[in-house]
């Protein structure tokens, strides 16, 4: 872990880090897709940042599209409710689905999206996360294209927020602790 974030963030995950590993995912689903077209479904707002470099480094035919949903009370006393906000705007029937999400927390958010997504009917539907923290999950699911797998931090920057704040970050950084 290196300091020198803005805001005395401390950066995580440097953002050529990223890049180099955005692009392996890529690879890996341009290999695993081959001769194919996939369309990937990002999850508003976070996942828009990783799903544009990601869209940019597979080297298939690709359509994107986007969805939004609000999970009520996440952090304390999480009821785990998830709500759709913004559904997609055209049919994934018989499409090659990867939903591309900035972080998989407790996983909530992904089995709600999984679970109305397979109704849909896609031919496959997969699932890439920049970021993985396992030791939140609390729902059986998991990602089939990770990242990186990080330790129980609260991150931002490069999608993932604080409040709103710190998104456009380039380095993914661990959350500078409110002074006392
Ligand atoms: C974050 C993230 C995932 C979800 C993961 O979204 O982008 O969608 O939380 O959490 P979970 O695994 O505990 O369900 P958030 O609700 O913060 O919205 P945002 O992407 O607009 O910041």
């Amino acid at each position: 872990m290196r300091a020198g974030g803005p805001d005395g963030h401390k950066v995580l995950i440097r953002r050529a880090a990223i890049q180099k590993r955005v692009k392996a995912v890529a690879h890996e689903i341009s290999h695993d897709f081959k001769g194919e077209r996939v369309h990937l479904i990002g999850v508003l707002k976070g996942a828009c940042f990783f799903l544009a470099d990601l869209a940019r480094e597979i080297n298939l035919e690709t359509s994107i599209d986007f969805i939004s949903v609000a999970s009520y009370g996440k952090g304390k006393d999480s009821s785990g409710q998830v709500r759709l906000l913004k559904d997609l705007d055209t049919s994934i029937a018989g499409l090659n689905v990867i939903l591309v999400e900035d972080i998989l927390d407790t996983g909530r958010t992904l089995l709600y999206l999984l679970r109305i997504l397979r109704q849909r009917k896609p031919k496959t539907l997969r699932v890439a996360a920049l970021l993985d923290k396992p030791s939140r999950r609390v729902t059986p699911v998991k990602g089939d294209y990770v990242g990186f797998t990080i330790p129980n931090e609260f991150v931002v920057g490069y999608g993932l927020d604080y409040g709103e704040r710190y998104r456009n970050l380039k380095d993914v950084c661990i959350l500078r602790p409110p002074a006392q």
